[in-house]
Formats: structure tokens, C-alpha cells, sequence
């Protein structure tokens, strides 16, 4: 029942239509409940998942920066999970926002079923692409797994002004995989050290999706919306992709890459110009694999493209040589640091550990205990340190978007030369990174974003300042 590879049409979850607006604080109201239902991902099976509004993944929401919005997260979710068992609380993160600490979808802040919150958000940050996905303690792996996903965009006048891909060139690209029981539920099986592997990679929720192009160029979002699964893609061409934005918004120049590495929550903008190509011609989007992912038949594919023929539209066809002066923590360097901190993930005990503490901890403190402590404003290195031997982390910092300095000693990646607040910790890595501790107080999450890892438990918190909320 799994389909051929490239055989699925490519669908974008719709966006989302708000409620309703307020015209005097230009604040956007939204509705999202979090329900079960019975949806297909292999063609003729019916799975039973979690869904924003009953879909998978989630719409997608639009904001203006500087507009605020309000979402309300509905929890009508069973008392347990249909087929996994434990019991579906929730909390929303929505990852790539400055939020401030009671929005931030803290994973001890849980919504019961019959519960709601709303989560307010200034979109004060550059434009980019962000996630919202669930995040509560212990469970977050299972409920993204089972749907609870979907993208955000902040768009500002800047991005809007360059002459790049947008509307119908501008396309989410949500990487996830998934594995099958035979009676068509989700196969949830995180034993392995590298958490759950599926062996159907899916693209906005279907699987190995095919997407008809015009010769042009096209912009895409991607996100790796995984449970676990790293992925580093290429096009079947050994053509370029171009990253114009990194988690944190538009680099300062495009760097055209032929690989691009992408770790659990790393998001991308990359543009593929099919202008060359013929008509009837195909382009796979191939997956050559990170150490430490669960390889099987088709996981070294993700999606292709078939070229139709002559653009219908040249509008936001080019790729300035310049597209954002200023990216967020761009300039910053190790000199402008008032502290340099050092931080260990390793596997202890069975469980995985920042500098040997887990979440536990944190609770078992009452939420007193941090990692670090800055002044808001401090600008701050950190050297990321992978001794976990041989397994890869990817390391999220919640509220702040982070340059990278180095990875072992070494410049980073073309891919990494723009704001990120996720970084791809591989085996053996040591990276340091640097920030400017703000713009809110209060107290952050970090955590490794391999679900698996993050749930058992490899995750802590930081605080800024004062201890609001
Ligand atoms: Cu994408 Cu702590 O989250
Ligand atoms: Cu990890």
C-alpha cells in the first residue's frame, strides 16, 4: 500500500483566514482547533492522526511584521491517544518568534483535552519561516508525529520588495517520515538511539509527492518537520539550489549550494531555477543520507519535479546579488561577548543529557534551576560540545536567532552564513555560537531537536533577567 515514489500530486496546506481583525492594533485573531480524525497519507489507508483544524499538517499562517496575532490553540483531543496510548496534553511552540515566556509553548504549560489557551505574538522579528508545532513534556515526538505541525511566515516590506519567487512560486516544503502498522496506524517505535525513522518520507503530509514546474525559478520553504531524521538533499541534476534565507530570515548574499544539510527544525528558503530544462523533463529531490539515520528502499528520495513548459509568469524571477543588508546577529563577533559558556550533550544513564542534566531536573527544581543566566542584552558565545559519541544533536535556542562562529575550529557551512536558532550538532562537534541574550526576560527552553532525544530527555532551560512569568 505504499505508493511509488513520485506518483502523489504535491499539495500546500491552505492558509489560514483569521477569525477576525482588529483594524485600531492591526491584530489578527485565529482559530485553531486540535482534533483527531481519520485522514489518508498512503492513497486508499486511513490513519488515524492529529491534526490542526483536522488537517496535516497544519494551514499555514501569514503575518506582516509588526502586526500582532492571536492564536487560540483548542485542545479536543482524547483523553488517550487512539492508538499510541499515553495522553495527548499539548502546548504550542511557535519556533523562530521572540515570544514572550508564557506564549512560548513552555513544555510544563499544558492545555488538557477540553482545554484552550491563546498564545499572543508580536511578529516583531525579521520576515521568515517559522513552525508551530506541539511541544509539551514527554510527548512532543508523538504528537508531532501524529500531525500537530504546520508553518508560519512572517513577511516584511523587505522580503516583499525583492524581485524573488512569491505567491505561486513560493511553495512549503514540510519534510517528515513516517512508518506504517499494517493496519494502516502509525507505527511509533523510538527504541533505537537514533529515535523514530519512517521509511515513508513525506512532503506536506504525502508521500514522495510529485510537483509540476514551469521554466522558471521557484522558491521553497523547507522545513524538516521529522520526529528524528536528518536529511542532506540534492537535485538529480547536481545543479545548485540557492539559500537565500536561513531560520532566522534572508542571508546578506545568496549562496548557491549542492547539498544542503538539514537536521530536525532547520528551515531553509532555497531557490531551484528549472529555467534549462526541457519540458517533460524531471528533477528528483534526493536524500544522500546523514550518519546515524535508518536507511530503507525509498528514504533516499523526497519529492520531484516535472517541467511542463515556458513560465506563465516572469514576476520574481531573479536572485539579487544583495538581499538583505542587515540579518539578525550577523555582525556580532567572539570579541563583542561578555562570556563565553560551554554547554555538553551526551547520552547518560540511558538518558540523553545537557552537562548531565535532563528536564527532570528542571522540574524536579521547580523550575529554578538554569543552564545560564545573562543580563538582557548580553551578548554571549557558546561552545556547543557533542560527546555523546557517536550521535548527532540538532541544538535549539528558543527566543533568539544565533550566528554560527565555528564548527570544530572550522568557518561554517555555506548554508549557515545567515541568523540561525537551530544548529546541526554532528557527531564529535563542537560548535560555538554567538547571541545577544533578548528582546524579552524570563526563562527559555534549549534542547536537542531530535524529538526522541528531546522527550527523554535532553532538554533545559536558560534565563534571561529577571524571572517573569
Ligand atoms: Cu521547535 Cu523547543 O522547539
Ligand atoms: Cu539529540
Amino acid at each position: 500500500r505504499i505508493p511509488e515514489p513520485f506518483t502523489v500530486p504535491y499539495q500546500a496546506p491552505p492558509v489560514l483566514a483569521p477569525v477576525r481583525t482588529d483594524p485600531a492594533t492591526r491584530t489578527s485573531f485565529y482559530e485553531i482547533t486540535q482534533r483527531p480524525f481519520r485522514g489518508q497519507i498512503l492513497p486508499g489507508v486511513q490513519t488515524t492522526l492529529f491534526g490542526y483544524n483536522g488537517m496535516v499538517p497544519g494551514p499555514t499562517i501569514r503575518a506582516r511584521r509588526n502586526e500582532p496575532s492571536v492564536v487560540r490553540q483548542i485542545n479536543t483531543l482524547p483523553e488517550q491517544h487512539p492508538t499510541l496510548g499515553y495522553q495527548p496534553w499539548t502546548s504550542t511552540h511557535l519556533h523562530g518568534a521572540p515570544s514572550l515566556p508564557q506564549f512560548d509553548g513552555y513544555a510544563s504549560d499544558i492545555s488538557l483535552p477540553g482545554q484552550y489557551k491563546d498564545y499572543r505574538y508580536s511578529n516583531s522579528e525579521d520576515a521568515r519561516t517559522l513552525w508551530y508545532h506541539d511541544h509539551c513534556v514527554h510527548h512532543t515526538a508523538e504528537n508531532v508525529y501524529s500531525g500537530l505541525a504546520g508553518q508560519y511566515h512572517v513577511i516584511d516590506t523587505l522580503e516583499q520588495s525583492l524581485p524573488i519567487p512569491h505567491g505561486d512560486y513560493e511553495l512549503p516544503v514540510s519534510i517528515g517520515d513516517a512508518a506504517f502498522r499494517k493496519d494502516g496506524e502509525l507505527l511509533f517505535d523510538n527504541r533505537s538511539e537514533s529515535g523514530l525513522m519512517g521509511d515513508v518520507i513525506l512532503v506536506n503530509g504525502r508521500p514522495w509527492p510529485l510537483l509540476r514546474v514551469e521554466q522558471r525559478k521557484y522558491r521553497l520553504r523547507i522545513l524538516n518537520a521529522s520526529v528524528a531524521r536528518g536529511y542532506r538533499l540534492r537535485l538529480s541534476t547536481g545543479a545548485p539550489m540557492t539559500v537565500i534565507a536561513t531560520d532566522g530570515g534572508l542571508v546578506r548574499t545568496p549562496q548557491p549550494v549542492t547539498e544542503l544539510l538539514l537536521g530536525v527544525a532547520e528551515r531553509y528558503e532555497v531557490i531551484i531555477d528549472f529555467a534549462g530544462l526541457r519540458a517533460g523533463q524531471r528533477v528528483e529531490l534526493r536524500n544522500a543520507g546523514v550518519k546515524n539515520a535508518i536507511d530503507y528502499d525509498h528514504t533516499d528520495k523526497v519529492m520531484a519535479f516535472e517541467v511542463t513548459g515556458p513560465a506563465t509568469s516572469t514576476v520574481g524571477n531573479e536572485i539579487p546579488a544583495e538581499l538583505n543588508p542587515t540579518p539578525k546577529n550577523m555582525h556580532l563577533t567572539a570579541a563583542d561577548a561578555v562570556r563565553t559558556r560551554r554547554l555538553r550533550f551526551r547520552r547518560q544513564g540511558g538518558e540523553w543529557t545537557i552537562d548531565q542534566l535532563t528536564w527532570q531536573d528542571v522540574i524536579d527544581s521547580e523550575f529554578r534551576d538554569v543552564r545560564a543566566d545573562p543580563a538582557l542584552g548580553d551578548i554571549e558565545v557558546w561552545e556547543l560540545q557533542n560527546n555523546s559519541g557517536g550521535w548527532n544533536h540538532p541544538i535549539h535556542l528558543h527566543l533568539v536567532d544565533f550566528r554560527i562562529l565555528d564548527r570544530n575550529g572550522r568557518p561554517p557551512r555555506a548554508q549557515e552564513l545567515g541568523p540561525k536558532d537551530v544548529v546541526y550538532l554532528g557527531e564529535n562537534e563542537t560548535i560555538r555560537l554567538v547571541t545577544q541574550f533578548g528582546p524579552n526576560e524570563g526563562r527559555y527552553m534549549i534542547h536537542c531537536h531530535n524529538t526522541v532525544h528531546e522527550d527523554h530527555d535532553m532538554m533545559h532551560q536558560f534565563r534571561v533577567g529577571r524571572d517573569l512569568p
